[in-house]
């Protein structure tokens, strides 16, 4: 299976009074062609900042410090114009921002943006409501009213997904979604999940789901990435994170999710507070909180290896 994209080495910065933040630190990782990946930690770990640099776009003042992110066929996204950006978002890499509700044009009706995606990527209008027409269809979005609203007048679960769709419209390769489902209720929720999982099946699409919660996510991707402190601490295949996590701190969060059934007595929430980007330790960054902490894990950083088929983890107790 051929790479749709490719992270390497990735470092993402933002400036503050109180020094530079490290958002992001030195990160790798693929996502191969027809794969659904999960990328999920704590609030402020860095999963945003980490979509936004798959598409070049770290919100001010975050800078770039190092890495590279490459697309099929060897396409390197920081050295691309302006102008080649443009017409690579939507047709072949999309995302749905976290608040996607509220990114849609308040001043404009759903038609007319969609008219206005198609005319930057030189598609026929007609052809462009069509497909979206479909795609409402399948979304169970009412395209007769929806079309012609303005998104004031939509719930916020239908703007989210319209958003969705909106995605899915130039069939891109890879569609990044910034916790998707969050204004949707349980039952929406797990609605859009089984259709995104239907199109990928159909149409060998990549996708990347960011949550904070991974039960939402853990019936639609193959594989997980662990984020903690802007690190990758342990990715692999979602079954094996969710039945036999190996980094204490994936551990925490698995032990933290409360069950649909049986004993909730049986849930943990997580000890301690996030890592402090602005004050990361010498060693690892979940030393504090952790269980298993050696004298090592205070002075020296573990690296990512592999610890297992298509595993890593960065722990030096394991
Ligand atoms: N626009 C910004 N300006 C300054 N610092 C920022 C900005 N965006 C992110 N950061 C810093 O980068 C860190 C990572 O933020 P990011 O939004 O990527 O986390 P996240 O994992 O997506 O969190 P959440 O689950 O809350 O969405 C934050 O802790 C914050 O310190
Ligand atoms: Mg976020």
């Amino acid at each position: 299976m051929s790479d749709v994209v490719q992270v390497s080495r990735l470092s993402i910065v933002f400036p503050s009074d109180q020094g530079p933040v490290k958002a992001v630190d030195n990160i790798s990782f693929t996502v191969r062609e027809g794969e659904s990946i999960g990328i999920v930690g704590e609030s402020g770990s860095g999963k945003s900042t980490v979509a936004f640099a798959l598409f070049d776009s770290v919100p001010d003042p975050g800078e770039i410090t190092g890495g590279e992110v490459t697309y099929e066929g060897g396409v390197k996204l920081f050295e691309l114009s302006e102008e080649a950006k443009r017409r690579f978002y939507w047709s072949k890499a999309s995302m749905v921002f976290q608040a996607a509700q509220n990114t849609l044009n308040p001043i404009l009706r759903i038609s007319q943006q969609i008219e206005d995606i198609a005319d930057a990527h030189k598609m026929d209008k007609r052809a462009a409501l069509a497909r979206a027409t479909e795609l409402f269809d399948t979304m169970y979005i009412d395209s007769g009213r929806v079309l012609s609203a303005y998104p004031h007048e939509l719930s916020g679960g239908m703007k989210q997904r319209v958003s969705i769709a909106l995605a899915l419209l130039l069939g891109p390769r890879l569609v990044v979604l910034d916790e998707p489902t969050t204004a949707l209720d349980v039952i929406s929720q797990a609605a859009v999940l089984r259709i995104l999982d239907n199109v990928r099946r159909e149409s060998a699409i990549s996708f990347v789901f960011i949550t904070h919660d991974i039960s939402v996510i853990a019936h639609v991707v193959d594989r997980v990435i662990v984020m903690y402190g802007g690190k990758i601490v342990e990715t692999g295949p979602v079954e094996k994170i969710v039945a036999n996590p190996s980094h204490p701190y994936t551990r925490g969060l698995i032990a933290s999710i409360p069950p649909l059934v049986g004993d909730l007595s049986e849930t943990r929430a997580l000890p301690g507070q996030p890592a402090n980007l602005l004050n990361l330790p010498k060693g690892c960054a979940f030393a504090d909180r952790c269980e298993l902490k050696q004298q090592r894990c205070l002075t020296e950083m573990p690296q990512i290896r592999t610890i297992g088929p298509d595993a890593e983890a960065a722990c030096h107790v394991l």
